[in-house]
């Protein structure tokens, strides 16, 4: 009787969607609760599920000769490295849509909390202060500008009409209309926008597209949020801007390093910091643990798969 192909978890996912995983024809080695039993698992794996604590890079890849198919819980492919796993043959596959109400929800919540400046006023009345003084603004009539337009900021864009906000985007791949959103160079985005918004995936080519000098094209005193990935900001420029005065304020759920935080950045009052938390709700993490598990029954099984990132898609 053939071997059943072994599929390693190297990160934890959802709890029902391992025992769906359990439940197929495959081998499940659960390597999630100590990395360090990662690497012995890799020499039989055929399959390896990650998030992003487990960086996939060629080094990892040659831990593992018979792998044909990383799978990512999640969006973001930035920790793995395609290059080298193309040149194996080694599909990579992700779970794109998982995550989109719960990343939408997170980043209106942080527009609500600098526009209005209710992260001050919590702090303060927490503090002890009572004040009743006027306070922010209103979202309604305001400009959120996306730097990236895919389909998070496109879900954003979708919910912001009811608050009666103007949505705008800077996207490079993305040359016609899609929706109601204007499509602007990227200059324009920013010069134009009461809140930036970051959207892009992490490219080599990308890295501080938010820097001093986008800083500087920014409006006096509007908001930047950051709920993609950190390196796409330059958080020493960024705290500049602050310092100034020229920006008003910033959200980031991403940062360049996680963790720690920039002290210089957690310190600041009108800086809202989150621990990466975009994805972290219970049916975000649910979906992507089955999105992630059934695209691996698929290539166990042989069939076409759905949400390829690199290599291949047809039966193997
Ligand atoms: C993603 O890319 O899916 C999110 O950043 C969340 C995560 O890394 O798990």
């Amino acid at each position: 009787m053939a071997e059943l192909p072994c599929v390693v978890v190297a990160d934890p996912i959802d709890a029902a969607a391992l025992d769906r995983l359990r439940a197929g024809p495959c081998r499940v080695v659960d390597a999630s609760a100590d990395p360090r039993s990662l690497d012995g698992a890799l020499s039989d794996a055929w399959a390896l599920i990650v998030r992003s604590r487990t960086k996939v890079t060629s080094s990892l890849l040659a831990k593992a000769p018979k792998l044909s198919l990383v799978a990512r819980a999640g969006v973001g492919v930035d920790n793995i490295d395609l290059p080298a796993a193309r040149a194996r043959g080694i599909r990579v596959v992700n779970a794109p849509a998982a995550a989109t109400a719960s990343v939408a929800e997170l980043a209106i919540a942080l527009y609500l909390l600098l526009v209005r400046g209710l992260y001050t006023q919590i702090a303060a009345t927490k503090a002890g202060r009572w004040d009743r003084g006027t306070h922010g603004g209103e979202l309604s009539g305001r400009t959120v500008g996306f730097v990236g337009y895919g389909r998070i900021a496109r879900e954003i864009a979708r919910r912001l009409g009811p608050f009666g906000a103007r949505t705008i985007a800077y996207d490079p791949f993305v040359t016609a209309a899609v929706d109601a959103t204007e499509l602007l160079p990227f200059e324009e985005v920013l010069a134009r926008s009461d809140v930036v918004s970051v959207h892009a995936a992490l490219t080599e080519s990308n890295r501080h597209l938010l820097n001093a000098e986008a800083f500087a094209r920014m409006k006096r005193g509007a908001y930047l949020v950051n709920v993609a990935r950190g390196a796409l900001v330059d958080e020493a420029a960024l705290a500049s801007a602050l310092d100034s005065g020229h920006l008003g304020g910033a959200a980031l759920d991403v940062l360049e390093v996680e963790p720690p935080v920039t002290p210089t950045l957690l310190a600041r009052p009108n800086v809202i910091v989150t621990p990466h938390t975009g994805a972290s709700t219970a049916e975000a993490q649910r979906r992507a643990g089955v999105d992630t598990v059934d695209e691996v029954l698929r290539a166990v099984r042989g069939e076409p798969l759905t949400s390829l990132v690199a290599g291949e898609g047809g039966p193997r």
